[in-house]
């Protein structure tokens, strides 16, 4: 079957054209540069650049996997979380698409499918259940959220961040330190350089049992000590500032994680996914659960976000609902859910 996705969650318009894990075409075109002076995404620009990229973006996957609209058998599209303006766009421009060929439109939530990015042009069947259960990490500018997944389409949120998300903390931090956005990769890079050892970090939610993550404390200490240095209380370089964080922010998700395989132990895989899974530091940081279970981690290309993620888990449920071309009307739309 091929699956036609369509993502405009944030501030990425992407298409893709996927066969089960197999990714026959992913194309994204990025917003970065419009946003980044503003030092994060502004809504209202976000939905007009995807007014004006959907179209293009759509035709591109479409002659990247040689194929015509005809040859697509469904589309899927990210049907939230997101910012509302710029879900709209994804999700009107794929229900037309849809109404004109009478093809099954399929809803997808974003947070879900970056699991099933993990899992793209991988050496993973799609119909393969050796798996399961497994627990899944979405580690994005959004998310920090731990799933206990008996099967690839069921998602139980057993983890998540009480305040801010991970990758929030890190573009958060690097405004803080005048850095670029986002900020994830800039703190990665700067990171190498520094020793984190030097600065003093808090230990956020160090009560082992609950796998709940916290993120603003850490931000509130970063903020006090680019303070301190300000005044010139305190001598940080800011390499050893971004290791510091880098090491908590990433270290967090280690104990949580090493958390959740003791409490879920019949987990036979352990699937990473989101865009802060791109940070090397932390890929060698969690290499050690490797021993208790095996890990995937996404291409890079699948870390952040895509369509080929989209249309992954869009082509599993629709597997699992049949191909019948739904009536729209009925369909629940939730283009306006932020959080679960
Ligand atoms: O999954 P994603 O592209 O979008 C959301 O769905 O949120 O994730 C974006 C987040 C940003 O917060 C960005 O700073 C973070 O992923 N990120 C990283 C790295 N690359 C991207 N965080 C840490 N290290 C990185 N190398
Ligand atoms: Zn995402």
């Amino acid at each position: 079957m091929n699956i036609l996705g369509i993502e405009s969650s944030c501030d990425e318009t992407a298409a893709a054209v996927v066969t089960g894990y197999q990714v026959k075409s992913s194309v994204v075109s990025s917003q970065i540069a419009v946003h980044a002076p503003f030092g994060g995404v502004i809504p209202e620009l976000a939905a007009r650049k995807h007014l004006e990229a959907i179209g293009p973006v759509v035709d591109q996957a479409l002659d990247q996997a040689r194929l015509t609209l005809a040859q697509i058998d469904a589309i899927a599209v990210t049907q939230g979380p997101g910012l509302v303006g710029a879900l709209l766009v994804g999700i009107s421009y794929a229900k037309g698409l849809a109404l004109a060929l009478n093809k099954p439109l399929i809803p997808v939530n974003h947070v879900h499918a970056h699991v099933h990015g993990a899992l793209c042009d991988q050496d993973v069947k799609v119909d393969d259940l050796s798996l399961y259960p497994a627990l899944a990490l979405v580690v994005s500018g959004g998310h920090t959220n731990i799933y206990f997944m008996r099967g690839p389409t069921q998602f139980e949120l057993v983890g998540y961040s009480v305040d801010d998300a991970c990758g929030e903390s890190f573009d958060k931090v690097a405004k803080l330190l005048g850095m670029s956005y986002p900020g994830g990769v800039a703190i990665e890079k700067l990171a190498k350089q520094g020793d984190g050892t030097k600065v003093p970090m808090p230990r956020m939610m160090s009560e082992k049992a609950r796998l709940q993550f916290s993120y603003s404390g850490l931000k509130t200490h970063m903020v006090n000590l680019s303070e301190k240095v300000r005044r010139g209380t305190a001598d940080f370089a800011a390499a050893d500032l971004c290791a510091a964080f880098q090491e908590e922010a990433l270290g967090q998700i280690n104990r949580k994680l090493t958390a959740a395989l003791a409490l879920y132990p019949q987990s036979k895989s352990l699937i990473i996914a989101g865009g802060v899974s791109a940070n090397q530091r932390f890929r060698a940081l969690l290499s050690g659960l490797g021993t208790k279970v095996q890990i995937f981690w996404p291409r890079l290309q699948y870390c952040s976000d895509n369509a080929a993620m989209i249309a992954a888990l869009g082509g599993l449920l629709a597997h699992e609902q049949g191909t019948q071309a739904k009536n729209f009307h009925d369909m629940t739309w939730d283009a306006y859910a932020r959080y679960e």
